[in-house]
């Protein structure tokens, strides 16, 4: 009896910490909570406020112009089209978006992570060098491994969950992907300009301990941000 008592307690504990383990967007309690368009509301909550369903309407569900390249004349050669939960208003809650890539030729997109969601890609034009790199390894003899790939029309790639990522267009012509992320808000982490052009700037005392090189060189990579 007492026995039974225990592995229930142990069943109903395992089933409460996967539950935690699994936290990301909430759930929707109802069928939807269009995102109300007011950013000073929504700063004070987690996620948006709901639009009085009574008068949600179709174009709430609704983007246009995914269709439409991005502007890749920058200095990485790439451009994220987004459409998270601050382009369409009805994802509110959902726990899910959806992103366009654009690459030039030699295009990168360059080492990121999405501090809360997943990523799915699929390449419909151009060939991409993709890869991610695992966390710190718990013991120290492995390595941060990193999964790489070259995909091309129709290969599908994930990059789990916070981990750090990149594509890279290996083509002679421009190259595009779909991608969709686990998150209604997914964020956005561009590791070299986190570290070297965060405002106000990282001291350089840390960068060049962190990055074991001359305070010129760190110098010179804050100036690229
Ligand atoms: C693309 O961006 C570049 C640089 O910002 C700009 O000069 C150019 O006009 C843009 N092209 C289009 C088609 O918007
Ligand atoms: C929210 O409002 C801003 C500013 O008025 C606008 O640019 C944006 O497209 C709106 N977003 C949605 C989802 O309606």
């Amino acid at each position: 009896m007492k026995y039974s008592i225990c592995l229930l307690l142990a069943v109903t504990l395992v089933g409460l910490s996967s539950s935690l383990v699994y936290a990301s967007d909430p759930s929707p309690l109802q069928d939807f909570c269009v995102a109300v368009n007011d950013s000073n509301a929504a700063v004070f909550v987690n996620g948006k406020i709901c639009k009085d369903p009574k008068t949600v309407t179709a174009d709430d569900f609704y983007f246009s112009g995914l269709n439409k390249p991005g502007n890749t004349s920058n200095s990485v050669g790439s451009r994220v089209t987004q459409v998270t939960v601050n382009q369409l208003a009805g994802l509110n809650t959902l726990g899910i978006s959806l992103v366009r890539i654009d690459y030039a030729p030699q295009g990168l997109n360059p080492p990121h992570t999405h501090p809360r969601a997943t990523e799915v890609l699929v390449v419909v034009e151009g060939a991409l060098y993709v890869g991610f790199v695992t966390s710190n390894p718990a013991n120290p003899k492995m390595k941060n491994k990193l999964f790489t790939k070259i995909l091309h029309p129709g290969d599908v790639f994930v990059f789990p969950e916070g981990l750090i990522h990149f594509q890279f267009n290996v083509g002679k012509k421009k190259a595009v992907a779909f991608a969709g992320l686990s998150s209604q808000n997914p964020g956005v982490i561009t590791i070299a300009n986190a570290v070297f052009g965060s405002d106000p700037p990282i001291s350089r005392d840390v960068l060049t301990k962190a990055f074991q090189v001359d305070k010129n060189v760190i110098k010179y990579l804050q100036s690229q941000f």
